[in-house]
């Protein structure tokens, strides 16, 4: 099935591992241009020239914090002044820290919001001028299933995945008019450095290792596994091609069954 990404140009952030990385194959798989930006420029390097050369398509990347006020324009002014336009933009940059509420610093809530939320919501402002000139773009946030479903130990991230969700809804109808669609994912547990993190510090203080911790939490999951990232860039690449051509202002849940609500 033809996904009609061929020569596109696209954006993701956190694109260095994780969800994004694989977004990101996915998308040089089918021929897009694609930009990554995370911070670190030794792992965007190594993964530029390797999707580069395995699937003979430009990729280039540029370093930059998200949750600096600049990154966005910065980012968005460099991908026009070098290929003149911009198709997709997955906004997969976030990794904030769970715990008991009362443990949690402000430092904590301040960077999830920073990073996740206004990192999300100025990236979108940055390519906009450009999608509306083009009369076409596809957004996709990488929010998380605890946006719908908070987890009492997971709250910077959850409220900073409702709010992205709200922003999502939110805008759609704005831009729908200039052909720009905007979407979200909502990914349940996935394997990435983001995911032994989270256990790492979730399992603190309760007398089990990372591992047994995982064990345990997979108990609330229906498929009893965490999922591979690559499961998590299918629908997101979904959403980002013209596949998607008539949903706006939604999000799919890929959760392994976990979320208790209707579909
Ligand atoms: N994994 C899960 O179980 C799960 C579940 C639900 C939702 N999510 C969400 O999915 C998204 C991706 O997570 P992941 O699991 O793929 O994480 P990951 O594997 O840890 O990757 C995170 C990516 O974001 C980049 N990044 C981190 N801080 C950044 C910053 N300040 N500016 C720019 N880039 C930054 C990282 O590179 P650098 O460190 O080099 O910058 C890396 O490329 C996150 O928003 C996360 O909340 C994940």
């Amino acid at each position: 099935m033809d996904l009609g990404l061929k020569n596109r140009v696209a954006i993701v952030t956190g694109a260095s591992k994780g969800i994004g990385a694989a977004c990101a194959e996915i998308l040089a798989a089918e021929g897009a241009k694609v930009v990554l930006v995370a911070r670190t420029p030794r792992y965007l390097d190594a993964l530029a020239k390797r999707l580069a050369k395995r699937y003979r398509t430009e990729v280039g990347f540029i370093a930059a914090d998200m949750s600096q006020r600049g990154s966005a324009d910065h980012i968005a002014k460099q991908v026009v002044r070098t290929f003149g336009r911009i198709d997709i933009l997955i906004n997969s940059a976030g990794s904030s820290q769970g715990g008991l509420f009362w443990e949690v610093s402000d430092d904590t809530w301040d960077s999830a919001l920073q990073l996740k939320f206004l990192g999300a919501v100025r990236m979108v402002r940055a390519v906009l001028p450009t999608m509306r000139r083009q009369k076409y773009g596809r957004i996709v946030n990488v929010a998380g299933n605890t946006g719908r479903q908070p987890h009492p130990r997971l709250l910077p991230g959850a409220t900073t995945n409702a709010a992205l969700l709200s922003f999502t809804k939110g805008l759609s109808e704005e831009i729908m008019k200039y052909g720009i669609y905007i979407n979200a994912l909502q990914p349940g547990p996935t394997q990435t450095e983001h995911w032994g993190t989270l256990m790492a510090s979730l399992s603190r203080g309760t007398g089990m290792t990372p591992k047994a911790f995982e064990k345990e939490f997979m108990k609330e999951i229906p498929m009893r596994r965490v999922a591979a990232a690559i499961e998590m860039a299918r629908p997101v690449i979904f959403m980002a091609s013209d596949l998607a051509s008539y949903m706006t202002g939604r999000s799919i849940i890929v959760d392994g069954g976990w979320t208790k609500d209707l579909a």
